[in-house]
């Protein structure tokens, strides 16, 4: 392919960086030594080039991490190498909040600003920085160091939070919770380096637990360890089952999709195994990016070999070589913790050409994320890793059928493969003797705001919001509930009268809610809920991928009308705008492709329809 780039150049640092994703260049077409007479005159290597196009987006966060954001010079090199048009990659490179294409100080302070850290003094810590820093973006007193505000950074048991990135030879990424304008300064001025805020687990040591019961108890960098707390029993006893058996077990367990959509696992299993197209590939789901969820950052971070044997067993039921973990790009602790564990598993055998010697091929690689919510649909995440923008596919084809690079997929998320180590091991019935008859098992909640003792919970399905809140120790400070938001920002807000709700997938559908990926934010009377539902329309705002027009444009009507809304707060007139409103939500809600822009109206309507916002009753 014929590139037309600009004249400029990399610096040696960042063609440095990007060799050290993509090797050395081996052709002049590449940017590299002619080696003849002909290179450079005649094509050579341009095939090869192309098939390297998932390399676009590791190869763009190694200059981002090198240089602290991407130069056109750095851009025309990545684009050389991987014979990508430059168009394309601006393309990609602008899709992600965490790259950066103007300079940018080394230091980045991402500062959640999100619905949690909001009701746990974000706004304060925002405040605090514009006084120091100067404002969101600015270059700071000394040009070092810079903040800018975050949507949710999946810490908000520990509100509020703040991943800290400093670009360099050595670059450094590292959560910062609960941060305080004190140990943000010494972070970013480089003086501390901070112990990784340690996972929250109110229920540690109760018998019971399933999918948190090594956590705290293990070393998670050690394969002994693990294995000596029952790890790779599962992934044991599945190669003595046979692929067909272990589907038949998940089938039975009635595992529904944890993710969100609630799609039975067994049946998605199936589909791909049964395909008779190859390769297959698996994906696991870690881009766990919906506001207040961080249940998948705990299993990642604490117990990543279970991640890992979950991953090697839905691989050799579904007849895939090779799976792809998709971790979202601010979880750095969670992206080494994993890749630690891959490597140690491989070097045990557990994953590789002969997995424990019972001659079947399975290996995973890491692909993180950069900062963008749309990636955790799973036709967008496909196209993350294909080196293209993160925008979603029309469905059909499913996944299943035609997925990652076009072939049969499975995609699941990181609890969801957690979930089929104890099903292999006690066997389906077993499973789905735990819970209900339409949610079987056990549920990771992500409790966090305004509540005594928030943190990871597990919980039977069926369990009310009611005692899931009582066991969290209740309100803080015991204050009034005003208001649960359930599901995150794509689930609902639920209200004090409906708290007895049993937590299940038919329980919540029945009271128009949804579980969603767990999210269950309580909020006292202090709260200014216009202020949240702002924050809420704003991220669905700036988080639409803009394919297409309902959401694009609706997102942006929905946020305006709320604002005007907002000022009049009960006066004038409201009714116009509630009607606009609705009717923007149904537009999202029928026209749009993916389930970003169904789920963009639902809290805001439910916060309407039922918190009194539009009589203002906001705060
Ligand atoms: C906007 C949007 C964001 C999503 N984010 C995630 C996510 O972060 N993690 C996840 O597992 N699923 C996410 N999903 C759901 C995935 O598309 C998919 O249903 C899921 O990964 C399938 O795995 P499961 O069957 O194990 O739930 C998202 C869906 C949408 C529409
Ligand atoms: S609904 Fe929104 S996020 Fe989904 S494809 Fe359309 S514009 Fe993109
Ligand atoms: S980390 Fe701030 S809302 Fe989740």
């Amino acid at each position: 392919m014929d590139l037309v780039l600009s004249r400029a150049q990399p610096s040696p640092a960042e063609r440095q960086a990007v060799d050290a994703v993509l090797g050395p260049p081996t052709t002049a077409w590449e940017g590299g030594a002619r080696r003849s007479g002909v290179a450079g005159h005649a094509a050579e290597g341009g095939h090869a080039a192309r098939a390297r196009r998932h390399l676009l987006l590791p190869a763009l966060h190694a200059v981002q991490a090198r240089a602290g954001w991407i130069s056109q010079g750095a851009l025309n090199y990545v684009c050389r190498r991987l014979t990508v048009p430059p168009s394309e990659a601006y393309g990609v490179a602008s899709f992600y909040a965490l790259f950066s294409l103007v300079p940018r100080p080394p230091a980045v302070a991402h500062v959640c600003d999100d619905v949690v850290c909001r009701v746990k003094g974000a706004k304060e810590l925002c405040a605090e920085l514009a006084r120091t820093l100067g404002p969101e973006g600015s270059e700071g007193p000394d040009g070092g160091a810079t903040w800018l505000r975050s949507p949710c950074l999946g810490l908000c048991e520990q509100a509020p939070g703040v991943l800290i990135t400093r670009a360099g030879e050595r670059p450094r990424e590292r959560a910062l919770a609960p941060a305080t304008p004190a140990r943000l300064r010494e972070a970013l001025q480089g003086r501390t380096i901070d112990d990784d805020p340690a996972a929250r687990l109110p229920q540690f040591g109760e018998p019971g637990l399933r999918l948190l019961r090594r956590i705290g108890r293990i070393d998670p960098s050690s394969l002994d360890d693990y294995r000596a707390h029952d790890g790779f029993l599962a992934l044991r006893r599945a190669i003595e089952l046979g692929p067909d058996a272990v589907i038949r077990e998940v089938s039975d367990s009635k595992l529904l999709g944890r993710g969100g959509a609630a799609f039975p696992t067994g049946r998605k299993w199936e589909a791909v195994a049964r395909a008779a197209v190859r390769p297959h590939y698996l994906v696991c789901n870690a881009d766990e990016s919906e506001p207040g969820t961080f249940k998948d950052r705990v299993l990642m971070e604490e117990d990543p070999f279970a991640v890992v044997e979950g991953m090697a067993i839905a691989g050799y039921a579904c007849g895939c070589e090779r799976g792809f973990l998709y971790v979202r790009g601010e979880y750095p602790l969670a992206a080494a913790r994993l890749a630690a564990a891959i490597d140690r598993s491989r070097g045990r055998g557990f994953l590789g050409d002969d997995v424990m010697g019972q001659g079947f091929r399975f290996d995973i690689e890491i692909r993180r994320g950069a900062g963008a919510y749309i990636c955790g649909e799973e036709t967008a995440l496909f196209n993350s890793i294909e080196g293209l923008r993160g925008e979603p596919r029309n469905k059909p084809p499913f996944p299943t059928q035609a997925g990652l690079f076009g072939k049969p997929t499975v995609v699941n998320n990181v609890e969801t493969l957690a979930n089929v180590l104890d099903i292999v091991r006690d066997g389906g019935p077993a499973y789905a003797g735990v819970g209900t008859p339409g949610s079987a098992g056990t549920k990771l909640f992500c409790v966090s705001g305004h509540v005594v003792r928030p943190g990871l919970y597990e919980v039977p399905f069926g369990t009310t919001l009611r005692q899931l809140l009582d066991r969290a120790g209740g309100v803080a400070g015991g204050r009034r509930l005003r208001a649960v938001l359930l599901g995150g920002a794509a689930g609902t807000f639920v209200t004090p009268d409906e708290i007895d709700v049993p937590l299940t997938f038919e329980g919540t559908r029945a009271i128009g809610a949804s579980l969603g990926s767990g999210v269950v934010v309580p909020l006292d009377d202090t709260v200014d809920l216009w202020d949240l539902v702002l924050r809420i329309a704003a991220f669905f705002r700036d988080e639409s991928c803009g394919q297409c027009v309902p959401c694009r444009v609706g997102t942006v009507r929905q946020e305006e009308a709320l604002r005007r809304l907002a000022a009049a707060r009960g006066r004038g007139a409201a009714q116009e705008e509630l009607r606009l409103l609705a009717e923007v939500a149904q537009a999202m809600r029928d026209a749009s492709i993916c389930g970003l822009g169904h789920t963009a109206a639902g809290a805001v309507q439910s916060a309407l329809a039922k918190l009194g916002l539009a009589e203002g009753g906001g705060a």
